[in-house]
């Protein structure tokens, strides 16, 4: 399963290298709340590797036997998978936001979820209730001195490293609104020119009312808000991620509709009222990061496109180059559709496309850089918002078509080379963290340059069917060897985003 050997390992694995009935497993609520130190290793676990691989996703697909209706309706569960003196330990938590706790207690379903859950009795039960559960399932950020899971439409939920314990809502000492909204895809620009070359984290979020409004939030290396400003945004915002340069915020803005009245009425979740809108661009948004610089935001198209997750972004005489994974549609959230019978052949996949925007003549120019079906880009920490030249993802297996991610693949945007790492036909694979070999700086973060690009390990979560438990899969980045592979006692229900601190925290 070596990915130098991938030829050899795939002329083994079929041509559709998956079971949908052994992927669905991976779906199965995981409600053991687990600490202990792994000893099934296979292979050594590199000295060098210190610290914590913090990672969120749902944890928890129904209430006492009432099914959410999409996988991230799911309630947010933390695992810490900590590297210390050659040893490995493992711990996981659901985040205890109010709605967890709330529904827990009732059990049932008390809350309408954003993808497709609704409360039991029909439309009845579920008319005008516009109640938001934070279910704080997407990303966990170690930054300040604070542990923070994020949810991109409410507020962060602090965590303590030690232990996973939900300490409460987070408010940035009253810089953030009570209810306010705090996307889940931070950035760490690793020298940033508003605070002296220090690194800064960057964050955005997306306030809906009457008309939609960006906020962009940046926090110093304390934990401190220290700079925040709003853009009003014309139209419907859909819009996870963003990308960062040293100048710019850029934004996706992807082109759908929404029709709240059925969601209004009770009888369609607010997913079930987006719908995607081919035949209308992609609007692509760019806002200067300098607060004091009041013009108004940049906008751009491109073809019709959804994108959730951009790999970089950076300036390049007078253009801004991104890097991200694009779907050609949004495929609807149907009412009532199991999203465990997903027909990956139905639909088309992610891929990853470069667009270079010229900030003087307002063209869009874009270009495919991998066609296999890919999501969840990570990049070496040191070149967030600079160019980049190693893209590292979770793919299919195939060259070709939809299917779900059981490689890892590696994209070298300077040759075009691309090597895999293929856990098919028995592994299904989480998102890759890229964590840079040698030392990070005193505040914790790895945003110099130490030796090559590609120098450090990939950690990926993998759902092994064969098993029918997950591994902690540790990676050579150059080569994409496997070094160590650690077999957890349980499965890991396929997650979200992680993100590594070389900070062990002893409890
Ligand atoms: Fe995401």
């Amino acid at each position: 399963m070596q990915g130098f050997q991938l030829f050899e390992h795939a002329a083994t694995v079929p041509t559709k290298a998956y079971n949908t009935k052994e992927w669905q497993r991976g779906y199965r609520s995981l409600t053991q709340e687990y600490d202990y130190w792994i000893d099934e290793i296979e292979g050594e676990l590199p000295a060098e590797l210190n610290g914590t691989l913090f990672r969120n996703g749902p944890g928890l697909f129904e209430v006492n036997g009432e099914r959410f209706q999409h996988p991230f309706d799911g309630d947010g569960m933390i695992s810490a998978i900590a590297f210390h003196d050659g040893r490995a330990h493992f711990r996981n938590r659901f985040v205890r936001t109010k709605g967890y706790l709330a529904e827990q207690k009732a059990g049932k379903i008390l809350y309408r979820g954003v993808f497709g859950t609704q409360k039991s009795g029909g439309w009845l039960a579920n008319a005008f209730d516009v109640r938001i559960k934070n279910i704080a399932n997407t990303q966990v950020i170690y930054w300040g001195g604070k542990l923070l899971a994020l949810w991109e439409a409410a507020e962060p939920h602090r965590l303590d490293p030690k232990t996973l314990e939900t300490l409460g809502l987070e408010y940035f000492d009253g810089k953030l609104g009570k209810g306010a909204p705090f996307a889940a895809h931070p950035w760490i620009d690793p020298s940033s020119k508003f605070d002296g070359g220090k690194p800064c984290l960057v964050n955005f979020s997306i306030k809906a009312g009457l008309s939609f409004t960006i906020a962009i939030y940046e926090l110093d290396v304390d934990g401190n808000i220290v700079r925040q400003h709003d853009y009003p945004v014309p139209g419907f915002a859909f819009i996870h991620d963003f990308a960062i340069t040293p100048n710019y915020c850029i934004f996706f803005q992807n082109p759908v509709k929404f029709n709240p009245l059925p969601f209004l009425a009770g009888t369609r979740s607010a997913g079930e009222c987006i719908q995607f809108q081919p035949d209308q661009p992609t609007k692509v948004l760019i806002i200067p990061r300098d607060p004091a610089i009041k013009a108004k935001p940049q906008t751009l198209e491109t073809p019709s496109g959804f994108v959730f997750h951009h790999a970089n972004a950076f300036e390049q005489e007078g253009e801004i180059v991104i890097d991200s994974v694009c779907y050609t549609s949004l495929p609807a959230v149907e009412p009532g559709a199991d999203y465990r019978e997903t027909e990956f052949d139905a639909l088309s996949p992610g891929q990853l496309w470069r667009f270079r925007m010229n900030l003087e003549t307002g063209q869009v120019d874009r270009t495919l850089l991998e066609p296999r079906c890919c999501e969840f880009p990570f990049i070496h920490p040191a070149k967030a918002g600079r160019p980049h030249r190693y893209i590292y993802m979770a793919a299919a297996h195939a060259e070709t078509g939809n299917a779900p991610h059981q490689a890892i693949v590696k994209v070298d945007v300077e040759t075009g080379a691309r090597q895999l790492c293929s856990f098919a036909p028995t592994g299904y694979v989480s998102e890759p963290v890229f964590v840079p070999r040698g030392n990070a700086s005193e505040d914790g973060l790895y945003t110099e340059l130490q030796g090559e690009e590609d120098d450090g390990w990939l950690i990926a979560t993998v759902f092994n069917t064969e098993r029918d438990r997950s591994d902690v899969v540790i990676v050579d980045a150059k080569d994409l060897s496997i070094v160590t592979t650690l077999h957890l006692k349980h499965h890991i229900p396929y997650g979200l985003h992680g993100t590594f601190t070389p900070h062990y925290f002893e409890s």
